[in-house]
């Protein structure tokens, strides 16, 4: 019986280095925190494999080419590289292999995300910007997808595209990011890209710091990243674990 309360989110960047990789690792960590069981798919095979933002890379298990080897059938969620924030709650993060960066097909990750859907309460993939990389696919099957775009003209005006690829998802959302260098705030970026804000996020301090020493995005109980994660995920999963 399908796990009727998961929920997928899907986030990618308005730009290169917009902040999607550490949004959605932040969305994983918090989730777990908060005691439910999450799973973090990294789909952009160029990132470096999202198990180092997270400092699992030392850990063994199954990363994208090995998973992908087994398919079709039923995706062995069980044996992934996992982290336990706090509490009860799980986090087990499907990775790219950064020494064997492989695409996964489309229909390799839809699967994965109706699969995973049966065992887990929640859903975070962390999307590539460019076109054919499964981007529509997943935005069709997600509850929630977050555009990040930084508070910055061409940005927004990339943004505006990429909200476009987003189309298929029924609830695509805005999260501007700071600084903004001239002055731009959310509301005004918003109106420009034509999409409802999620949030405002400022920038969370020593966060660059904190990724080269392998600290998870979010780790910060009271950073900007995880009090959006936090109101964000409160209204996906009410109710707790
Ligand atoms: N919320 C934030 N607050 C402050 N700095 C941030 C934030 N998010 C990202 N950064 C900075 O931007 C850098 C790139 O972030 P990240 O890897 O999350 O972006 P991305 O959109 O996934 O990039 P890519 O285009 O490579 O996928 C980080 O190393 C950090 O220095
Ligand atoms: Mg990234």
């Amino acid at each position: 019986v399908p796990n009727r309360r998961c929920r997928v989110i899907a986030v990618t960047g308005a730009r290169g280095g917009a902040g999607a990789t550490s949004l959605a690792a932040a969305l994983a960590v918090t989730g777990a925190r908060g005691g439910r069981q999450v799973l973090l798919i990294d789909a952009d095979p160029l990132g470096g494999g999202i198990d180092l933002a997270l400092g699992l890379e030392d850990r063994s298990g199954p990363r994208w080419p090995a998973l992908a080897a087994t398919a079709p059938g039923p995706a062995p969620l069980g044996g992934l590289p996992a982290m336990r924030p706090g509490g009860r709650g799980r986090l087990v993060v499907l990775s790219h292999d950064r020494d064997r960066p492989v695409r996964p097909e489309t229909a390799e990750l839809t699967t994965l995300l109706d699969e995973a859907g049966r065992t887990t309460d929640l859903v975070v993939v962390d999307l590539p910007r460019w076109p054919g990389s499964g981007l529509s696919a997943v935005a069709e099957r997600a509850d929630l997808a977050l555009l990040i775009v930084p508070a910055e003209v061409r940005a927004c005006a990339a943004a505006a595209a990429q909200a476009r690829a987003l189309g298929g998802c029924p609830d695509v959302r805005l999260v501007v990011r700071g600084p903004a260098p001239g002055g731009l705030d959310a509301a005004s970026a918003a109106a420009a890209i034509g999409l409802p804000l999620a949030g405002w996020l400022r920038p969370e301090p020593g966060l660059a710091a904190a990724l080269e020493r392998g600290e998870p995005p979010g780790s910060r109980r009271r950073g900007p990243l995880a009090s959006l994660c936090r109101e964000l995920l409160d209204e996906q999963l009410p109710g707790g674990p």
